[in-house]
């Protein structure tokens, strides 16, 4: 078994992202991350569902859609139209997260649930049974290549404890922002299944290299875990143009 590497495409050439999409996929990667930002939750402005329809038609990749968006509700059917096939909402753009979430899975998609580095996951105590992932923060969200906010690791422990003690050993954790070589293995022992990676992959134009790498480097940590079941179980999502999984 080996972690699941999530390529954030802020980091890639806007100019090539259908070239860049489809070299990744054919490099081994499975899931792509896509940043969407409204320049009001962060302050940058990416892309939306019309990029991601396109991009859909150049890759089966698996979209792993983050909307980093105020009042996410809005567009959530443009998104799953457009060929997402998880949204992750954060929990600090949403006045009635139960509801928005419900929606995602009406949809026929995977919710993910995004949490900023200053926001406690016990407040997510009532919305787990309607979240198929947790995604933590490792940066404030809005730019590629920013430092990793250390305390991170700590609040990635709890949180897979927590998760544990209440019986969600299967829901899988996401870690978005400054993971790289040099933090990959701590990460995955502190209990990250998912690594995002924008400016870390790919600073290297060799995607099997840079894939590789990630997975090599952090599976010495994932062989140590006592369980692995939430990485199991995104390990079976794939893109299923129908959206029945
Ligand atoms: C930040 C985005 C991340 C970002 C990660 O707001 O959500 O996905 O692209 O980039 P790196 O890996 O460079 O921190
Ligand atoms: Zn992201």
């Amino acid at each position: 078994m080996n972690i699941i590497l999530s390529p954030s495409l802020l980091s890639a050439d806007f100019a090539s992202l259908g070239h860049v999409a489809s070299s990744l996929e054919k490099a081994g990667v499975a899931w792509l991350h896509l940043d969407v930002m409204d320049g009001a939750f962060v302050p940058n402005i990416t892309f939306g569902a019309p990029v991601i329809s396109c991009l859909r038609k150049q890759t089966g990749l698996f979209f792993d859609v983050h909307l980093m968006i105020e009042a996410p509700d809005r567009y959530l059917a443009d998104f799953a139209a457009a060929g997402a096939d998880m949204l992750v909402v954060h929990m600090e753009t949403m006045r009635h997260a139960h509801k928005t979430l419900q929606a995602i899975h009406d949809l026929g998609l995977k919710a993910g649930l995004a949490l900023n580095p200053g926001t406690d996951f016990s407040h997510c105590r009532w919305l787990l049974p309607y979240v198929d992932l947790m995604l933590l923060m490792g940066v404030n969200p809005g730019f590629s290549g920013q430092k990793f906010i250390s305390q991170t690791y700590v609040k990635i422990g709890a949180c897979r404890k927590y998760l544990d003690e209440l019986g969600y050993e299967h829901l899988p954790i996401q870690v978005d922002g400054g993971a790289s070589l040099a933090n990959a293995a701590e990460l995955v022992a502190a209990g990250a299944d998912i690594l995002v990676s924008g400016s870390a992959f790919f600073k290297n134009p060799d995607y099997v290299d840079a894939h590789n790498a990630f997975i090599s480097s952090t599976s010495e940590a994932l062989d140590n875990r006592k369980s692995c079941q939430g990485l199991e179980r995104a390990q079976s999502w794939r893109h299923c143009p129908d959206g029945s999984y």
